[in-house]
């Protein structure tokens, strides 16, 4: 069964929406949309690529225990049908009661109270960030709040206010509201609207955009259409739409299928579907992959891991890619499918060159396979970037270590940021291999990267700075390593 109406929550309503009516291209952003109308300009736009927060919306959806998820998102990202089903919430549905009163919401108030705004261009955005922090089950740290607001930027009030303002109402003054009081009609809306979703497929002049709800579909329109533009959580995708003003003509969206967002494990290695959020692997696997997480904290912002999938840092097969060093590290295999079956890569054959992978016309990446780690091998990860929070890599590595008797009888050295693609330093690994784990050996083996390799100097850095702090991230490495054996 398909569809072209797109069916989301708005102001407590079901409402339908008809793009083709409507002469809307589907690749109309959720934040574009909201502008067009006059009740809808508190959502601001500040940079269109994700960087600032001020177009932050808050998600919610039923989670696995049946209760409702909040999550914010950046809404310049976000395509139109990628609402469907869901619950979209934005700085107009912020208020105290439902009673029609104009009463600030205990957030808003918060930031009244703490003078946490001047200007108050970049406040709806974090607003609605705080209240997708407000609804998490647990009480926030300050690390946590710091890490919830790393999305929004502020050029005039400064942060201390504002994590004020998040403190007193998401910890000390927390208190129930309206959406409490909402949840269980909500919960009923989204079951109601889940029963009636079936594949979107829309038609808007030249373009094309399907959303499948099952793999099967998903892998039929790719064979049929192999010049679909398959993508994930549109994170690198929708800048094409919004920086570099692309039509793009037919358009795969994965985000409606389930089973590509589970995360299953059988004792032997974890299968994560390939629509698996950054935000929810870190969430999950901290204790089994700590060098994965570790890498996530420092990946784009709260509102970007959100949306952001692990199939879609893999396809975009960046050189500067965050998690594929440590994925090479931990020796991750990527599951891809066609309508004739599947096949498995070890993630180095995978990517192939720049931004290039040996993913066929007719596939998709289903799921990455991460085995067991043996508890006697060291992961780690690194990421070297101008700022700590959101900023892309200029150097990144994923290392991996067994020691037997202080000799290394197995490494990994992936570096991102250092050539075309995500790289091993074979030449030092050979070295290393067999030798005492001491830092004549370390010294010899950094000298042997930056001979390796011959990276680029970009606006990020210089090519000599990139080459010596790839060799003192193995120093590091040694460092750590040494201190905890
Ligand atoms: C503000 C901002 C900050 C960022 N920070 C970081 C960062 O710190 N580190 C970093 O590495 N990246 C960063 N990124 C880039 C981006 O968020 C990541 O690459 C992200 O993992 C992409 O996932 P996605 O699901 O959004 O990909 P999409 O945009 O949906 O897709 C990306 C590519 O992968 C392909 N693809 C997606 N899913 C599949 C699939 N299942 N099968 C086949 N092909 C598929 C698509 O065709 C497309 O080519 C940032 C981006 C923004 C906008
Ligand atoms: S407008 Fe800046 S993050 Fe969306
Ligand atoms: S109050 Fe002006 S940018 Fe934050």
């Amino acid at each position: 069964m398909t569809d072209n109406i797109i069916r989301f929550i708005q102001h407590g309503k079901i409402r339908e929406l008809n793009l083709q009516k409507e002469q809307l291209p589907p690749t109309t952003t959720v934040l574009n949309f909201l502008r067009q109308s006059p009740l809808h300009r508190g959502t601001k736009e500040g940079c269109a690529e994700g960087d600032c927060g001020a177009c932050t919306v808050v998600i919610t959806e039923t989670d696995p225990t049946g209760r409702l998820s909040y999550t914010a998102i950046d809404s310049c990202l976000v395509f139109l049908p990628m609402l469907h089903g869901k619950q979209l919430l934005t700085i107009e549905d912020l208020r105290k009661n439902s009673a029609g009163s104009d009463e600030l919401h205990p957030l808003q108030q918060a930031m009244v109270d703490c003078n946490g705004t001047q200007c108050g261009y970049c406040t709806p955005g974090f607003a609605m960030s705080l209240l997708a922090l407000q609804k998490q089950p647990v009480t926030p740290t300050r690390t946590v709040i710091e890490d919830a607001l790393t999305g929004n930027l502020c050029r005039c009030t400064g942060y201390r206010s504002i994590l004020d303002a998040a403190a007193l109402a998401c910890t000390e003054k927390k208190q129930k509201d309206d959406f409490d009081e909402q949840e269980e009609l909500t919960l009923l809306q989204l079951a109601t609207l889940r029963q009636s979703t079936a594949d979107l497929s829309i038609a808007v002049g030249e373009q094309r955009y399907y959303r499948p709800v099952s793999l099967n579909q998903a892998l039929t329109i790719k064979k049929n259409e192999s010049d679909c533009m398959v993508f994930s959580g549109a994170t690198d995708l929708a800048l094409r739409v919004t920086k570099r003003h692309e039509k793009l003509h037919k358009l795969l969206d994965l985000g409606g299928i389930d089973e590509l967002r589970t995360i299953e494990n059988d004792g032997k290695s974890v299968r994560i579907g390939a629509c698996t959020t950054l935000e929810n692997l870190r969430n999950n696997l901290r204790q089994q992959y700590p060098a994965l997480c570790e890498m996530l904290d420092v990946f784009g912002s709260r509102q970007i891991r959100s949306l952001a999938t692990l199939g879609g840092n893999i396809g975009s097969a960046s050189p500067i890619g965050d998690t594929l060093p440590v994925l090479l590290a931990y020796d991750a295999r990527i599951e891809l499918q066609n309508t004739a079956g599947k096949r498995e890569l070890p993630i180095k054959e995978f990517i192939t060159g720049y931004r290039q992978t040996a993913l066929q016309p007719d596939e998709l990446i289903t799921a990455v396979i991460l085995p067991e780690t043996n508890p006697k091998e060291i992961v780690r990860s690194y990421k070297v970037s101008k700022r700590k929070d959101l900023d892309i890599s200029t150097v990144s590595g994923g290392f991996r270590l067994l020691l037997e008797n202080d000799t290394a009888v197995a490494i990994t050295l992936a570096f991102g940021g250092m050539a075309a693609k995500t790289e091993c330093a074979t030449s030092a690994e050979a070295f290393l291999i067999g030798k005492k784990w001491k830092r004549e050996t370390i010294e010899a083996a950094a000298a042997l990267i930056r001979s390796q390799f011959k990276p680029l100097s970009d606006a990020r850095s210089g090519a000599e700075f990139r080459s010596l702090a790839a060799g003192n991230l193995l120093l590091k490495f040694w460092t750590e390593t040494t201190a905890k054996s």
